[in-house]
């Protein structure tokens, strides 16, 4: 197929890309490059050995997107534009609405316009109103979220709904993503976090390579087996790999899937995944939890196997040294 990734030079996108094309589709990517660098999408090209046109743009712009649909000839989009900090949307809420919701109506408007029926998000476990360990799709979804990037989250999800519903053609995939880590194994391309990281992976990694004094440890008094919080780390190639399988099951309607290994790891369990790839300690200091923070939340990772046919693959070794290899040859991310 000619898939669009809206979105698509981001850390996700840019290994789905990849994936897509080892799979034989053909891939043009839509991205406004706030959040992204085409530098990554150069990269991916070459890993594989294939094309990949950049359209600089938004895609809440329904009439670029239609040009896109039309001019590239596009029978499905994946679309991963959007704003994905959680602690930002709690300050900026409102460019958080803006930017997520619009980028999806648009997207999702032009493709009824231009008669594209197959779609798959990119959602998040944020989206589970009361995370824990093994969630299923049917748990319950928050609409008292604890941030305005999950709420933007389940309200697209609602959106996507609501537009199957209304109109049978639409074909629609919802992805929940746990916690996706790693790098594609060349370590050309990987997760590139501007400023300080949210998140846990790229913080060790910037730690282990000395641009960070020391990790501060959320909390040690959950109820988790190190008292650490317990995170399902899903490694990218898995998570892009798993994009393509959500791509060729497509069937009228909405089709939502958690992508998760269903394996929890504890924050310490994964910094000592990372001093095992570095060879050495690294340090750290056990601080207050974060605000928001769950003691676990991990993936009841089934229906992706029975409805797809897909599953996790990869270790959280694999993704330590994948995400030590990236870090490693590219200190400074695309930035050179
Ligand atoms: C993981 C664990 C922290 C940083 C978020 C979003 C989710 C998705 C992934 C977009 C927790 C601990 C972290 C640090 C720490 N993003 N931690 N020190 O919060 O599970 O999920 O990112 O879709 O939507 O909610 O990921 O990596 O921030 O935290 O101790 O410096 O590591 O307390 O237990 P999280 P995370």
């Amino acid at each position: 197929m000619r898939v669009l990734l809206t979105g698509g030079a981001g850390y996700i996108g840019s290994h789905t890309a990849i994936a897509l094309l080892a799979r034989g589709h053909r891939v043009v990517v839509l991205d406004d490059l706030v959040n992204a660098s085409e530098v990554a999408l150069e990269r991916a090209a070459r890993i594989a050995g294939a094309e990949i046109p950049l359209v600089v743009g938004d895609a809440a712009d329904v009439d670029l997107v239609r040009s896109v649909l039309r001019e590239h000839r596009i029978d499905a989009v994946i679309h991963f534009a959007g704003l994905k900090a959680v602690g930002e949307s709690v300050a900026e809420p409102l460019r958080y609405y803006g930017v997520n919701l619009g980028t999806a109506i648009g997207t999702l408007q032009a493709m009824a316009a231009e008669g594209v029926e197959r779609f798959v998000f990119s959602s998040s476990a944020t989206v589970y109103e009361q995370p824990g360990p093994l969630l299923r799709e049917d748990a319950p979804v928050g609409i008292a979220l604890e941030n305005p990037y999950g709420r933007t989250k389940a309200m697209i999800e609602s959106i996507v709904t609501d537009a199957a519903a209304a109109d049978g053609r639409l074909q629609a995939a919802l992805l929940r993503y746990f916690n996706p880590v790693g790098a594609h194994e060349s370590g050309d391309i990987g997760e590139d976090p501007k400023g300080i990281p949210n998140n846990l992976m790229p913080y060790i990694a910037q730690v282990a390579a000395g641009e960070r004094e020391r990790l501060r440890v959320f909390g040690d008094d959950y109820d988790t087996p190190d008292g650490t919080g317990v995170r399902d780390y899903i490694h990218v190639v898995d998570l892009a790999e798993g994009h393509v399988a959500a791509l060729e099951a497509l069937a009228p309607g909405v089709l939502t899937v958690n992508l998760g290994t269903g394996q929890g790891a504890t924050v310490l369990e994964v910094l000592r995944a990372f001093e095992r790839a570095v060879g050495r300690e690294l340090p750290f200091e056990v601080v207050d939890r974060r605000p928001g923070d769950a003691a676990v939340s991990t993936a009841d990772p089934s229906r992706a196997h029975e409805v797809l046919g897909w599953r996790a693959r990869r270790t959280l070794d694999d993704a330590v040294r994948d995400a030590w290899r990236w870090q490693s040859r590219n200190p400074r991310g695309y930035r050179g």
